[in-house]
């Protein structure tokens, strides 16, 4: 365990962020948003603002030189809208200024003539064949059946059987820095783009084919960045940005605020999930049958890979013999929804583990002996079909918890004072794939060099969210150079660097890391045979900065020059599974998480107690690093049960302050969090480590649920349990 390498400029205040960059003569850029969520422009005027003194330029569609359209995985995002607008957060112009007052004020200048066309709000009525159309091809943006073994033999064959329909919130990332960034020309002549973001690579493929230029002529810079959990996947300011100085050839900068943020920013995608499980008497489950209906927004976005991971994650690290999947995602004129953290699986496992809590109650097996009874093993197929051909350390989740005090005392846990308040306490375990899917991940490349003053320069294209992987890779570097990471400088989120791949899926420490172990274990062979050639009288050693040979001891920092420039590269991608489907994936972490709620009968609000995550990360590479993943996630995922959900009107967001919107504070989170990490090192993952990023949030709705389930005897089927909920359901029982 180290503390991570960006601590102390974070924590004074000395860390340039994409939103603090400063360049001279920087002009200031505001975006003029549709006001309607489904209209068609008719005409835009923009005479009246372009003569205020300090407006540079206004740009609107026929400005955009290249292709006007955007996306990651299907380009159907105008950069400008000149003929539809289809969600609040659609751009119309972009206005640049010598001020940011002059800009906002040229912006409401701005005359634009809409026809407003019928909403499509309701993702079930999107799919009705009278609904208003959001694309030529209808409102179907993604669709996905998947499933084995005979699922109405598997539901005659169970003796128990529950069907119920859940409903998640559309989270918000609320990342402590927005969308935000600044463009420029650099010293070399390329229209360089600083800004928040999870891959440069993608960012500058992009940016160059909406402005229509060889992507040479692009740059992307990632640096360390105020957060983004999957919320910074997707282009929000880049092309904006690009086209500004591209016209202008001037710097610009922006930073959307909070409420436009909140208003037209990428949110997790909600959904309606309909399980139908099976058990028999003797703990067994026979059947699942699973049909999500999620609420992609208005374009396409990374909806179909987040549909994808819900529906192959959907039957859990369970073995169903007979399951039966229908997955749709949806367009509507609501907040485009996109990647977030767990990418798909926390809104299943909502569903999924209070089933499983059901199934267990019924049959009379406690929860954790339930899912033991129940757990997949290495070699099964999944519910989805796929072969689970990673390890499964599901049981020794399992055995951590059941040897926790949490778990061994809890009835006494579950004692209050006043007869008034109610306690319990309900587990949820899951699995959480890392690493892009099998045949999609590409794979991490990176270099390392010695610097002429004795120091190593490690190039790392996978931008830190602020996650700490640029520590942990740091730290797998150092290992394999026999150093420490204070000998590391780092280009960090480079699209000019070798192409390590997007920092997401929970991916970069173990795809990325890997990739600079390899680097760093051909670097040291390199710098062990330069030396060699040099004669220092013994066989050459790396220990720490130094090379020792014989009894001589010499700092690298003499010897760099003389052993001439020295440089490795490496490459990590995963070994292709057998046997191999599709975008099956690769392998899991583990975790299994305890939740203590005290619930307030008389007003109805619920306490978090304890929150304790039983967690297989595999080899934890900086074990404080995994805490902090682990304890955030859970704090995330407790605001997604209790809280959390952009609430829309006709397409509109209501709550667009983190005033109405509201996440965990420090009062919120529970004083105890704990995590304990089990460390079965993964064999896929030359380091032996797991994912990380997602599986700290993944489970902890689901725990919240049950025990809420335990306290009250009340199954919410819909996220965020709020007091005015818990109120309702206890009159209705009666209580
Ligand atoms: Mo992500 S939710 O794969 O950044």
């Amino acid at each position: 365990p180290i503390a991570r390498v960006d601590a102390l400029a974070k924590a004074t205040g000395a860390h340039t962020y994409p939103s603090d960059v400063v360049r001279q003569g920087m002009l200031w850029v505001q975006v003029l948003r549709a006001p309607h969520p489904h209209a068609h422009i008719r005409a835009i005027d923009a005479a009246a603002a372009q003569t205020l003194p300090g407006v540079v330029c206004i740009l609107t569609a026929k400005d955009v030189p290249g292709e006007n359209r955007f996306g990651l995985l299907v380009r159907d995002q105008p950069v400008l809208c000149d003929q539809v607008v289809r969600y609040q957060g659609d751009a119309l112009a972009i206005v640049a200024a010598e001020t940011d007052e002059i800009a906002r004020r040229a912006r409401e200048l701005i005359r634009v003539e809409y026809e407003p066309l019928p909403l499509v709000t309701d993702p079930e009525q999107a799919l009705w064949p009278d609904a208003p159309r959001l694309h030529p091809q209808g409102n179907l943006c993604a669709e996905l059946q998947l499933g084995r073994g005979d699922i109405v033999a598997g539901f005659a064959a169970a003796d128990y059987v529950f069907e119920r329909e859940y409903r998640t919130g559309r989270q918000e990332h609320a990342f402590l820095e927005p969308e935000a960034g600044a463009a420029y020309y650099d010293d070399e002549g390329a229209l360089t783009l600083c800004v928040g973001g999870q891959n440069p690579f993608n960012d500058r493929q992009q940016v160059a084919n909406a402005l229509g230029v060889p992507e040479d002529h692009i740059r992307v810079l990632n640096p360390m960045m105020g957060g983004a959990f999957g919320g910074k996947e997707d282009i929000s300011v880049q092309i904006y940005l690009a086209l500004v100085t591209y016209h202008t050839k001037r710097p610009c900068r922006l930073r959307l605020d909070r409420e436009e943020s909140l208003r037209v920013g990428v949110k997790r995608h909600p959904f309606q999930v309909r399980y139908k499980t099976g058990v028999r008497q003797d703990g067994a489950v026979t059947a699942c049958e699973v049909t999500i209906l999620a609420d992609a927004g208005a374009y396409t976005t990374l909806s179909p890979a987040v549909l994808a991971l819900a529906a192959n994650h959907c039957c859990g690290p369970y073995n169903f013999p007979h399951t039966k999947i229908t997955a749709r995602a949806v367009f509507t004129n609501n907040s485009n929804a996109s990647a977030f953290r767990g990418f798909g699986n926390p809104q299943v496992v909502v569903g999924l583990e209070q089933q499983m809590d059901m199934m267990g109650r019924a049959v009379g097996l406690d929860p954790v002996a339930f899912r033991r009874r129940n757990a997949i093993r290495q070699g099964q197929p999944a519910g989805a079909g796929f072969t689970v051909t990673g390890t499964v350390t599901l049981p020794r989740v399992l055995d951590s918890v059941q040897q926790s005090e949490l778990w061994q005392r809890r009835e006494q846990f579950k004692q209050t004072a006043s007869p008034w308040k109610k306690r319990g306490l309900g587990l949820a375990a899951i699995w959480q794939p890392f690493g892009l899917g099998a045949g999609i991940e590409p794979g991490a490349h990176t270099r390392i060099e010695l610097q002429p003053n004795g120091r190593y320069l490690v190039h790392l294209s996978s931008p830190d969210l602020g996650g700490g992987s640029v520590t942990a890779c740091l730290q797998l570097a150092a290992h394999e150079l026999h150093s420490a990471v204070e000998d590391f400088d780092v280009v960090m989120g480079d699209s000019r660097s070798p192409n390590a791949g997007s920092s997401n899926a929970s991916r970069t420490t173990f795809v990325v890391g890997a990739a600079v172990m390899e680097a760093a274990a051909r670097l040291r062979e390199a710098i062990l045979a330069a030396a060699r050639r040099l004669n220092l009288g013994g066989e050459p050693q790396l220990q720490g900065s130094q090379i020792q040979a014989g009894d001589r001891a010499v700092p690298l920092a003499e010897l760099a020059a003389e052993l001439g420039p020295l440089a490795a590269a490496g490459f990590f991608k995963p070994a292709r599974p057998e046997p191999f489907s599709f975008g099956m994936p690769y392998a899991f972490g583990f975790s299994a998480q305890l939740a203590l709620v005290e619930v307030d009968t008389l007003t109805g609000e619920i306490e978090v107690l304890k929150l304790e995550n039983h967690l297989d990360v595999g080899r934890a590479i900086n074990p404080q690093g995994v805490e902090g993943q682990s304890e955030g996630g859970m704090a995330q995922g407790l605001g997604y049960a209790l809280y959390e959900d952009t609430l829309m009107q006709d397409g509109r967001v209501q709550n667009e302050r983190l005033s109405t919107y509201v996440i965990p504070s420090i009062r919120d989170v529970p004083a105890e969090v704990k995590t304990i990490l089990i460390q079965e090192p993964e064999p896929l993952s030359p380091h032996g480590g797991r994912g990380v990023g997602e599986i700290g949030l993944s489970a902890t709705a689901g725990a919240i649920g049950n025990a809420l389930f335990d306290a009250l005897g009340v199954r919410f089927e819909r996220l965020p349990v709020t007091p005015e909920m818990v109120l309702d359901a206890l009159e209705q029982k009666g209580a």
